[in-house]
């Protein structure tokens, strides 16, 4: 397994490529399973994850072309010939519980692996099921195994999420388009990544409308066509790299980073003495004075990230003064918490809230990573503290982000990554 050695303690400066967006693009290569025509997406990030739903896709009997032969775009599309996604897959990764809906939709039939839990969390689907039972589907729980059928095709109908859920809603709104008639989610999650899905399912010949409203209405089509999809900015790898400048008192242009998608993550990096202006190429994030504590609830978006939290962490716990994270999305996301009191941080947590008070400095320790934002949030830490810190269990870090080193270093980072 990879490990990375981190020696902290400088200041980064120069600019950083923002790629396109894990959870844009994994579900809009799900997409692709709506239409026979090929779906031609680009700027796909080069993660573990996206390798992993084109396995998944593949095994479903579609094409997915690599049209430049380098992984940054894929054509996807062909005839599906087999509607079973299995456990040794959806038990890697939990967004392939998405192709429920597509399936279901163009076939009449799925039988998906239940995904399990992860690290952060239970992770159930109750939402996804509950709702496409409303849609028509009939659902069967057998073996581990979620067997659906449809053989009439869905009908449209009114679908009120209790919580506002990302893949609920994403799952959802996909089998909507091929449903007979209206469906209307209301509570649907308004994450930017649902605003691209929805802007490539139109292109695609869907008719979807309330993006960004907290309620999508779709009337279901005959069926989808092929297009061409630029996949979004990542926003979470752009705030990611935003605390990089701030722990450790840079200035760093994040090219492509769009200000607009990132709203409550830039109002605590205002407030937490980081500054961050919208420039015409990109973000441009940097700390000249003292990094304060400040408090922060994770919530749907348009609240702040819990995708951000640990990240945040890391940049909190050389603040001056205390601060508090609560986090009301997942039940279990504070595993980085043992590891960055290792490095010497002081943070307790009490339930969902992390009391953090801030420490002059960090010292460089090995540490583990134990799920994908966790691992940069101690990536984060070794960057500022003093001394080497070695972080091994690197592949959790693979599955979301492209090319970590080569961009830290690239910007004055002593960061090097040896194979193992
Ligand atoms: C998506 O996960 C993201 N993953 C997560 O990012 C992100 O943290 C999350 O949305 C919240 O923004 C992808 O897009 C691939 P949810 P998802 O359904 O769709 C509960 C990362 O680091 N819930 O909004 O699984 C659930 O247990 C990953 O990139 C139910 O109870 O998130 C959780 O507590 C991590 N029943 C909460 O809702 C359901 O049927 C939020 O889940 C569905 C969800």
């Amino acid at each position: 397994m990879d490990r990375f050695i981190i020696r902290g303690g400088k200041p980064l400066h120069g600019k950083i490529t923002i790629g396109g967006a894990k959870n844009a693009g994994l579900k809009l290569m799900v997409a692709g399973l709506l239409t026979a025509e090929r779906l031609t997406l680009t700027n796909v990030p080069r993660i573990a994850d996206i390798a992993t739903m084109r396995d998944l896709l593949v095994q479903h009997g579609v094409g997915v072309e690599d049209l430049n032969g380098n992984g940054t775009s894929y054509a996807i599309g062909g005839e599906i010939t087999n509607t079973e996604a299995p456990y040794d897959i959806v038990s890697k990764m939990r967004a392939s519980i998405l192709v429920l809906g597509p399936l279901i939709a163009r076939c009449g039939k799925a039988r998906v692996s239940l995904p399990g839990g992860c690290a952060i969390g239970t992770r159930p689907v109750d939402m996804h099921l509950k709702g496409l039972e409303a849609l028509g589907a009939e659902i069967r729980l057998e073996g581990g195994y979620i067997n659906a059928t449809a053989p009439k095709g869905l009908i449209g109908d009114r679908i009120v999420l209790p919580f506002a859920s990302v893949g609920a809603t994403e799952n959802l709104l996909m089998a909507a388009t091929l449903a007979k008639g209206r469906t209307e989610i209301i509570n649907a999650a308004r994450e930017p990544e649902i605003g691209d899905l929805v802007s490539c399912l139109n292109k695609m010949g869907a008719r979807i409308t309330g993006t960004g409203s907290g309620t999508l209405v779709i009337d279901g089509v005959d069926a989808l066509y092929g297009a061409e999809h630029r996949i979004m900015p990542d926003r979470i790898e752009c705030g990611t790299y935003a605390c990089a400048a701030g722990i450790t008192g840079g200035d760093l242009k994040l090219v492509g980073g769009q200000v607009d998608d990132l709203g409550a993550v830039v109002r605590a990096l205002e407030e937490t003495g980081v500054e961050v202006s919208q420039e015409e190429d990109g973000m441009r994030v940097r700390r000249t004075g003292a990094l304060r504590g400040i408090d922060i609830m994770t919530e749907p978006y348009p609240g702040f990230p819990t995708d951000m939290q640990a990240q945040f962490m890391a940049m909190l716990a050389v603040a001056e003064g205390a601060s508090m994270i609560t986090e009301t999305i997942f039940e279990n996301r504070f595993m980085h918490v043992p590891e960055l009191n290792r490095m010497g941080a002081r943070i307790n947590v009490h339930g969902s809230s992390a009391i953090i008070r801030g420490v002059h400095a960090l010292s460089g320790a090995p540490v583990m990573a134990t799920d994908l934002r966790a691992s940069f949030s101690l990536i984060l830490a070794g960057l500022a503290a003093h001394g080497e810190t070695i972080l091994s269990r690197v592949y959790h870090l693979d599955r979301g982000y492209e090319a970590v080193e080569k961009k830290l270093a690239a910007c004055g980072a002593n960061i090097e990554r040896v194979k193992g």
